[in-house]
């Protein structure tokens, strides 16, 4: 395994890949990568008026197609540090009528916003990037509403058998060649790497838990590879 980037070399990594990252993820997932988004916003509970939060928006698909189901009335704030990745979301962003969206440069471990800020928080393959996946839960638990919904959509190593040795082919040797032939190797060598260190679904649903969460579930979502955890903010303490 490769040494582990500090924050600042994964930031910039996300900004030299900013342009080619839509494209590479619809390769990568033969376009799965929608539906899978699609079934998180569903977990999230989104209503007309609804205030959201996605964190490690990128170039913004969750939190666009949170915009959508929020209507009429809704806010929807974007965060990520990556300044490439945000102005990518800010350019989408503008084409889109309806509710209300904000976009933030910023850390999911510290998020700018005081407590109990959203209805719903989201996080779409952003965990697994995080030094402290601890800190950022309990941020992403922080902001929400008592009873508003934190949902963790990941990519995560499954646990055996013939999708596991599928997903080690794909993942440790497919998408770096791929990754280099489009000039970002060092981003999908990375990418294999992440997942690797991503602790198992399991302690993922552990720490919601301890984050202040409650009625944690997870799921795997196309018989292992992406999971999905969904848990409520419980009432304050
Ligand atoms: C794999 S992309 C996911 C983007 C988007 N959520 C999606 O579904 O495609 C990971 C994102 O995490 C962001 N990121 C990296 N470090 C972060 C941090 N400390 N806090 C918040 N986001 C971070 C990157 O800039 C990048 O945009």
């Amino acid at each position: 395994m490769s040494d582990r980037p500090t924050p600042d070399g994964v930031v910039a990594m996300f900004d030299r890949i900013a342009p080619r990252y839509d494209a590479m993820n619809t390769l990568m997932t033969a376009g799965l990568d929608r539906i899978w988004r699609r079934n998180a916003l569903e977990a999230a509970g989104l209503r007309p008026g609804g205030r959201v939060l996605d964190v490690a928006t990128g170039t913004g698909k969750l939190a666009l197609g949170a915009a959508a189901r929020v209507e009429p009335g809704g806010v929807v704030v974007g965060l990520d540090p990556s300044g490439e990745m945000l102005g990518r979301a800010r350019r989408a962003g503008a084409a889109q009528d309806g509710a209300r969206l904000t976009w933030v440069q910023g850390d999911a471990q510290s998020l700018p916003f005081a407590d109990a800020t959203f209805d719903a928080v989201t996080i779409g393959f952003g965990l697994r990037n995080l030094p402290d996946v601890a800190a950022a839960l309990r941020e992403l638990a922080r902001v929400a509403v008592s009873g508003g919904r934190v949902v963790v959509l990941e990519i995560a190593t499954p646990p055996g058998g013939l999708s596991r040795l599928l997903f080690r082919t794909w993942f440790d040797k497919v998408i770096p060649r791929v990754g280099a032939l489009v000039g970002s190797g060092e981003a999908y060598r990375y990418l294999p790497d992440s997942v690797a260190r991503y602790p198992s679904p399991p302690r993922i649903a552990q720490l919601m838990g301890e984050s202040g969460l409650r009625d944690v579930r997870w799921r795997w979502l196309v018989s292992g590879m992406v999971t999905l955890h969904v848990g409520q903010r419980g009432s304050a303490a």
